[in-house]
């Protein structure tokens, strides 16, 4: 694979907007209004993992958290931040959390390197792992082994999406934004949509609601007395 040196990222720079601009001198103007992306897209901090690419999207288009191997932490301010001005500052419409075959946070899960703090962060992919330990055991190859775990930690992020407060308080006002749950396959470059059902975790009701269902029994409100 050839490298651009740093000089080389802003010679780049500066083709690519003249090219933007031959194609549409008001380019760059309609860009700098702001911004209504229909999808949050979470993924993984791989250098490979860039989805704008792999999706013909253009800049404005997708709203992006990335860390190693597409976590969606219950803890991690960051990405709660990302989630809640993506889903009630920007409205989008969809949630995309797109794992990755080959991902090295997977492999450190999953043969417990022990490489430093990384190995805390993906400690929750090794307790998915531990759950499932059985059905990836039985994979004849690694390469199997560390993709079916790529694959069930992309369902995994997914129902923790479901687990976020504020996914629950728009489900509860019927705003919720849809969530999918990808696999890029880089071998190939196609993404594979596992086609995650999320109806399941849809229904769950939360600690939020009963409270909202308590406080409405007790103001006797017809809204909430439900
Ligand atoms: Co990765």
């Amino acid at each position: 694979m050839k490298y651009n040196s740093i000089d080389e990222l802003l010679r780049n720079n500066q083709a690519w907007v003249t090219e933007k601009l031959a194609l549409d001198p008001t380019y760059f103007q309609e860009l700098s209004n702001g911004q209504t992306p229909p999808f949050l897209y979470i993924g993984c901090s791989d250098s490979r993992l860039a989805l704008t690419r792999f999706t013909g999207t253009e800049p404005g288009e997708l709203f992006v958290h990335r860390n190693i191997a597409n976590q969606v932490s219950l803890t991690d301010i960051n990405f709660l931040a990302v989630l809640e001005y993506a889903i009630l500052h920007l409205g989008v419409e969809h949630i995309i959390v797109c794992g990755h075959y080959d991902c090295g946070g997977i492999k450190t899960a999953l043969e417990g390197r022990t490489i430093g703090i990384l190995d805390n962060w993906v400690n929750p992919i090794r307790e998915l792992y531990l759950q499932k330990q059985e059905e990836i055991d039985a994979l004849p190859t690694r390469e199997e082994r560390l993709n079916r775990l790529a694959e069930i930690n992309v369902v995994a992020q997914v129902k923790n999406i479901y687990q976020t407060s504020i996914m629950r308080q728009v489900l509860y006002e019927r705003k919720a934004p849809m969530v999918h749950g990808w696999v890029l396959d880089i071998s190939t470059g196609l993404i594979k949509d596992l086609n995650v059902l999320t109806k399941q975790w849809q229904l769950h009701t939360c600690p939020l609601l009963l409270e909202f269902r308590l406080y409405a029994m007790l103001k006797n409100d017809s809204n909430f007395g439900i």
